[in-house]
């Protein structure tokens, strides 16, 4: 196996590290052809270390057509051309790796590309051939075959088949150009076993798996679906398309391939399945890590807050994992918009926030200041949790979501497939302002694959640095500290006012949370950081402060 010197590290690095989610087109444009690259993001390793971090996770940088940003991959082992090469990935690699930052990559089983070379060939071959046997493709029903094998939608909009010139049909859970592969071929298993060593090899460190929980399908009766929504799928392993008890089957499987890597390579699970079958997904004998994406849906609320984690430490015991926390990622409005969506017009569920974004978004009246100071206080009490923390690009430097671009430049499937019913995912992926002036604010030189608002300006990161209020100093303050503070994995409550939280951690420090837009006092100890200035004895409105206890 390859090595380098770094990869001797501790092999528990993961319990409680913090990776920054890149999605690698909108992050640094090196070549000045509007698309984010891997020299952009060479350029930028100096960067990433005056965060702290302790890994990257590259969203997915492979050859792709872009029907899904990016999680339509034509090939699995390669780079798309508009990002960079396998050698600039190496040097990627290697430069993160002389700053002691490792790396995740993203990997996509559920589906490929239409474009991918296995597809390709299924198309130009007879049905029941075995190039069609990577896939699910089936006969339609109705005279002719003219109706869809069965009454399935995607996530993105109407039809989960689509019709091939031949007449057969072929499933596909996410747009019509990301075709799902058949899992109980064993040839899918290989193929995807190829493509982790080939990473492996190459020195990635880790690996985050897309829709995790939807490999195994019942085919026999097919599928139906109308709906996503969490309330529609069993959670008793049983569900015809999502956490089917056999999927572990194949993780348990990677595992093996994983620990024959010196630390072992690790992996979270994207799996959106109900929170008592999240541990099953993060055992030491599967991915060993799950994503737990509750704060996302949670509301702005000292007790929501108190459940999301107390039950999360719990499913974390429950498996010897550590568990995961995320604000924001390239799939929500991001946290400092969010935070103050009124609940009434959505902000908490998926569903209700779709309803803003389809119904509010243009209406101009959130307050986003409050909403900056929400999303500060939300990170700083994460980043004080046991576990590890997935931070999303962009996020340091407090960056609301872009919800006005006009409907000709978004890019999103989610919003021109969704029936006018979903919420498009651009304005979280808008590339990042490192200046405040000039083309694309420094993102690069060739103008920005998505449009960046004026506003952008005042966020940008040449702005933020060194500037001791900025949220960029901030973020760089709580890492490094955290870095010093963290030991063990275990959390105990203190008691405080209504509307705050309070829990200490091992080695004497603890952090406040104060969720209300009032002020409330200071409890007792020395004041490590804050994400609003404190006088006197008081901590301000929808602030968080670490304090070292007395
Ligand atoms: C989850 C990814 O996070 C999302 O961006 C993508 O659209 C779907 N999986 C399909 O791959």
């Amino acid at each position: 196996m390859s090595e380098h010197p770094f990869l001797g590290g501790p092999r528990d690095w993961w319990r409680q590290a913090v990776v920054y989610q890149m999605y690698p087109r909108s992050f640094a444009d090196a070549n000045a052809d509007g698309i984010g690259d891997l020299r952009g993001i060479i350029a930028k390793v100096d960067y990433l270390a005056s965060l702290s971090i302790d890994a990257v996770w590259l969203s997915p940088f492979y050859p792709s057509e872009l029907a899904d940003g990016g999680y339509d991959v034509a090939d699995y082992r390669d780079v798309d051309p508009r990002i960079g090469t396998l050698a600039e990935f190496d040097e990627l690699v290697e430069k993160l790796h002389a700053r002691q930052i490792r790396l995740f990559v993203d990997i996509v089983p559920n589906h490929s590309s239409d474009q991918h070379v296995w597809f390709q060939e299924a198309l130009k071959s007879p049905p029941g051939s075995r190039e069609r046997a990577r896939y699910i493709f089936r006969d339609g029903r109705g005279a002719n075959g003219e109706l869809p094998p069965s009454d399935l939608s995607s996530h993105f909009g109407p039809e989960g088949w689509t019709r091939t010139p031949d007449g057969q049909w072929y499933m596909h859970l996410f747009t019509k150009e990301q075709p799902d592969f058949d899992w109980s071929n064993r040839e899918v298993h290989d193929e995807f076993l190829k493509t982790l060593k080939f990473w492996s090899d190459r020195g990635v460190d880790g690996f985050r798996i897309d829709v995790a929980h939807a490999l195994v399908k019942q085919l026999e009766p097919l599928p139906t679906r109308s709906s996503y929504s969490l309330d529609v799928m069993k959670d008793d392993g049983t569900d015809s398309l999502f956490d089917r008890d056999e999927v572990h089957e194949i993780y348990k499987e990677w595992r093996q391939l994983f620990n024959q890597y010196d630390p072992p390579r690790v992996a979270v699970a994207e799996a959106w399945v109900h929170p008592h079958r999240r541990p099953a997904y993060a055992t030491t004998d599967g991915l060993g890590q799950a994503f737990n994406f509750d704060l996302l849906t949670s509301a702005w609320d000292a007790e929501a807050f108190q459940s999301v984690i107390d039950a999360n430490l719990d499913f974390a015991n429950q498996t010897g994992s550590s568990t995961t926390w995320v604000m924001s990622n390239h799939d929500v409005i991001r946290h400092a918009t969010r935070l103050v969506i009124p609940s009434d017009l959505g902000g908490v569920t998926f569903d209700a926030e779709n309803h803003w974004y389809v119904n509010h978004r243009l209406d101009g009246d959130l307050d986003l200041e409050k909403g900056l100071a929400r999303a500060k206080a939300a990170t700083l009490l994460m980043l004080a949790l046991p576990g590890s923390s997935y931070l999303y690009q962009g996020e340091e430097l407090g960056l609301p979501d872009v919800t006005d671009i006009p409907s000709d430049q978004m890019q999103d499937p989610q919003w021109f497939r969704g029936e006018g019913k979903f919420k498009s995912r651009d304005g979280c992926r808008v590339p990042l302002p490192w200046k405040a002036t000039g083309s694309s604010f420094g993102f690069g030189d060739g103008g920005s694959h998505l449009p960046q608002p004026t506003w952008y300006s005042k966020f940008a990161v040449e702005v933020q640095d060194g500037n001791p209020g900025s949220t960029l100093e901030l973020y760089r303050a709580a890492l490094a500290l955290r870095k010093r503070l963290i030991s063990g994995e275990s959390l105990s409550w203190r008691s405080s006012e209504s509307g705050t939280l309070w829990f200490e951690r091992e080695g004497g420090w603890s952090c406040f949370t104060n969720f209300t837009d009032h002020q409330v006092s200071l409890p007792q100890g020395e004041v490590l950081l804050t994400t609003t200035e404190i006088s006197g004895s008081k901590v301000p409105a929808n602030s968080t402060v670490w304090l070292r206890l007395p």
